[in-house]
């Protein structure tokens, strides 16, 4: 299982923070918001990874993640020339994914509390060829919203509909097969000149192969594309570390729960990081 984190965009929402800084760099709380996308990747065991984003960041993504083969990760870039659509991904990275499955996450979105050890989340059940995640919202309208037929069959995903036909809408983690590469090629840019990743869903729906997960309630989702969305991401992050003395989001601490790093290797990191909250933070975890 290959994973790809779309980390590009035009970050609108976030004008004036994203003139010079892309989304996924800004902090949510004490890291970059790409290293909670990361870090889901990771809590799935995913452990070859390909970051999108737009020409003027990769050098910034470069940097950020230059030490990060040491925790047996082996990351790979690759630019977006510009925003066309969540789907894209699948053309920009159709030589990195091969022949493998791949598993999307969108570089600001941020999931907590999923049961990672339970099941193989990114394992696809026999007949399917895409899995979804869905989350109940209370404000459907931004999303891709989807409509649900006997409590359970997904029927079809509006992206951004006026009148939403429930508050499920999907989240920014999907899984694929390899047939990606193939069904990505039959989509034709939307009325907003994307190609939305809801058509690619609803391409597989139509295949009878799509398969979606419905996130229990007290698991957590949010996406951090607004100032407000941005902020209460960070009082979450920081309520839970500070009362429970965790690290949310740190590669190296899942590293280290995988057993892709020794306590010793995490040690020498530590030793290289400055002395704050996060590394000692990290030491305690050790
Ligand atoms: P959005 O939040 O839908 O779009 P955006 O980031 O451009 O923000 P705004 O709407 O405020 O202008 O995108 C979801 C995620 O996907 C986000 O992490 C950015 C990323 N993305 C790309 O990297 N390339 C793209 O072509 C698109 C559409 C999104």
């Amino acid at each position: 299982m290959k994973g790809i984190i779309l980390a590009g965009g035009f970050g609108t929402r976030l004008y004036p923070m994203t003139t010079n800084v892309s989304k996924q760099l800004l902090p949510i709380y004490d890291k970059p918001m790409i290293y909670y996308s990361i870090s889901t990747l990771m809590e799935l065991k995913i452990r070859e990874i390909l970051i999108i984003s737009s020409k003027n960041f990769i050098p910034i993504y470069k940097d950020i993640f230059k030490n990060f083969n040491n925790f047996g990760l082996k990351i790979l870039f690759k630019e977006q020339k510009y925003p066309n659509g969540i789907a894209e991904s699948f053309i920009i990275g159709k030589k990195f994914i091969g022949r493998d499955n791949v598993t999307l996450i969108l570089g600001d979105n941020f999931f907590y509390g999923i049961n990672y050890d339970k099941i193989d989340l990114t394992k696809l059940n026999k007949n399917f060829g895409a899995k979804i995640f869905t989350y109940k919202v209370n404000e459907p309208k931004n999303y891709g919203v989807i409509s649900i037929k006997n409590k359970e069959y997904v029927s079809k995903i509006e992206e951004k509909p006026r009148n939403p036909k429930s508050n499920f809408v999907a989240t920014g983690l999907y899984v694929y097969d390899n047939t990606v590469v193939k069904n990505v090629k039959m989509l034709k840019p939307s009325k907003r000149g994307e190609l939305e990743i809801s058509d690619l869903n609803n391409l597989y729906i139509k295949q009878k192969k799509l398969e979606a997960v419905f996130l229990n309630s007290g698991s957590v989702w949010l996406d951090a594309g607004t100032a407000q969305d941005l902020l209460k991401a960070s009082h979450f992050v920081q309520t839970i570390q500070d009362r429970q003395k965790i690290l949310i989001g740190s590669p190296e601490a899942i590293a280290l729960k995988n057993g892709w790093i020794t306590k010793s290797e995490l040690k020498k990191i530590i030793n290289k990081m400055p002395k704050n909250e996060y590394s000692k933070n990290l030491l305690e975890i050790i």
